[in-house]
């Protein structure tokens, strides 16, 4: 089971991510980054985050798997999987980089499994009922960079921090 997964979320004060099925603050400078960073990889997603993305679409020009325990669903683009082992088998020998895009239940899933989590904060504090765990506060986890704080086009201060698993 590989465990070189890289986590990717933007955080505000409290770890907080999303509030119903949206997230918090779309910031625009960060979904281009987003975007950079995923494009020609492979990113593994909840069936309720791939709902949130445009037309309710998989990205274009990356793997996107979606994870879902209905065994109907159909998602064209995605390639859909129904439980961690299945996650497990179509990723066993993807060559490129594996992105761990949410939601809150996929992450909690899949945490154990990343070697590094890059992690935008948003400078604010919402009414958030979806969060990521605080990596601040893990045993398991270290600071390794941390951005400068710059202001959005959408009137927030944001920095992008990275973190890796303690060895
Ligand atoms: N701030 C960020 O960076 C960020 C990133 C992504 C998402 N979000 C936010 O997170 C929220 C969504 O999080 P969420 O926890 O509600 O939803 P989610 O994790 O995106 O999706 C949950 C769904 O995934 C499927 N699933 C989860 N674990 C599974 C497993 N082991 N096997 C098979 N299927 C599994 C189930 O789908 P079925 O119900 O179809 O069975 C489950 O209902 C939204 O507010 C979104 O905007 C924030």
């Amino acid at each position: 089971m590989r465990k070189d997964l890289i986590l990717i979320a933007s955080v505000d004060r409290n770890w907080g991510i999303g509030k119903e099925n949206e997230l918090l603050k779309p910031i625009p400078e960060d979904l281009k980054r987003f975007a950079k960073l995923t494009r020609g990889n492979l990113i593994i997603v909840g069936r309720k985050t791939l709902e949130t993305f445009p037309n309710k679409k998989p990205l274009p020009d990356r793997v996107n798997i979606v994870l879902t325990r209905n065994e109907s669903y159909y998602c064209e683009g995605a390639v859909v999987v129904h439980d961690l082992d299945s996650l497990f088998s179509a990723i066993k020998d993807y060559a490129g980089t594996i992105y761990v895009c949410g939601g809150e239940s996929v992450y909690r899933q899949l945490l154990p499994y990343c070697s590094k989590a890059f992690i935008t904060r948003i400078d604010e504090s919402y009414d958030a009922d979806k969060h990521l765990e605080n990596l601040d506060e893990s045993p398991d986890w270290v600071l390794t960079g941390q951005g400068q704080w710059q202001e959005s086009k959408a009137s927030v201060l944001f920095r992008y921090d990275e973190f890796d698993r303690k060895s």
